[in-house]
């Protein structure tokens, strides 16, 4: 009896033991806990489409705000913000890349959790998705080759010009010379290829890859008259609204905490 007893005292403190482990371990479990609740799976739902993830859809040709490194990744301001996001969110970031024009459908279909592509806010798209506060501003700007006669954006009437597809470039060239006066591209460089080879006048884009095409191309030069400024920001599917809120409290923290500028500078060095 006195051995029973023994092993069972044992036993029990074994068990006590084993308990005080788990419990300690515990702190893996509370931590669980928070990160459950952070990438907002509190409720048994997911924030995003897959859990752990943060899918952002973009264009990754469209310098510097993202671009393909050498070794197949992505980079550029964009990605970098997206990468923060993701860690506040106790998510990790996987970059879709696709056209550009696919970008706000991959949200609206729920492929991808957001869409961060130098993004421009505008009435129309506003329909078809949720947009997070401004992060960066944009200004569509008018390349051309040197010596034309091209100066500012009323010299475009009656020319060619060549636009990324489904891009506010476009819309905006579009409505005000007319379709039949642009010629849509894939992406940004091969518009400023069709330039290059006279195929159009001048290309409408965004300041900023403008810029790096430019730099990349002899014989371009940027007009310095802007055609349209905006707003870029991040879009969120409606159906989402949690996440809409967690991202945009995110990018708040951010931008707050200096961390976007950072981000913006290393990118776009100051002129
Ligand atoms: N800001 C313009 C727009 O929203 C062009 C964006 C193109 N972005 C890209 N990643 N290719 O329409």
């Amino acid at each position: 009896m006195k051995k029973l007893a023994k092993l069972t005292l044992v036993l029990a403190l074994a068990f006590a033991m084993a308990f005080t482990f788990a419990a300690c371990g515990g702190g893996s479990s509370s931590e669980d806990a928070a990160s459950s609740a952070a990438s907002g799976s509190a409720a048994g739902a997911s924030l995003t489409a897959t859990e752990g993830e943060l899918h952002m859809a973009t264009n990754a040709a469209f310098p510097p705000y993202e671009m393909t490194t050498d070794d197949g990744g992505f980079e550029g301001i964009d990605v970098e913000i997206a990468t923060e996001l993701a860690k506040k969110l106790d998510l990790e970031l996987v970059v879709d890349d696709m056209d550009f024009a696919a970008v706000l459908t991959a949200v609206q279909s729920g492929k991808s959790d957001i869409a961060m592509a130098g993004l421009t806010v505008t009435e129309e798209r506003k329909k078809n998705v949720d947009f997070t506060d401004t992060y960066a501003k944009g200004v569509q700007s008018i390349i051309v080759k040197e010596g034309s006669d091209i100066k500012g954006p009323d010299d475009l009437k009656g020319k060619k010009i060549g636009c990324q597809e489904g891009t506010t470039g476009y819309i905006y060239c579009a409505d005000d010379f007319g379709e039949d006066s642009v010629n849509s591209y894939n992406n940004g460089a091969t518009a400023v290829q069709a330039l290059v080879g006279d195929k159009v006048d001048a290309v409408v884009i965004d300041n900023n890859p403008a810029k790096e095409f430019v730099k990349a191309n002899d014989g371009l030069i940027l007009l310095d008259t802007a055609y349209a400024e905006e707003d870029y920001a991040i879009g969120v599917s409606k159906d989402n609204p949690e996440l809409t809120k967690a991202v945009n409290d995110a990018l708040k923290e951010l931008i707050e905490d200096g961390t976007v500028d950072k981000i913006v500078q290393k990118y776009i060095k100051a002129e």
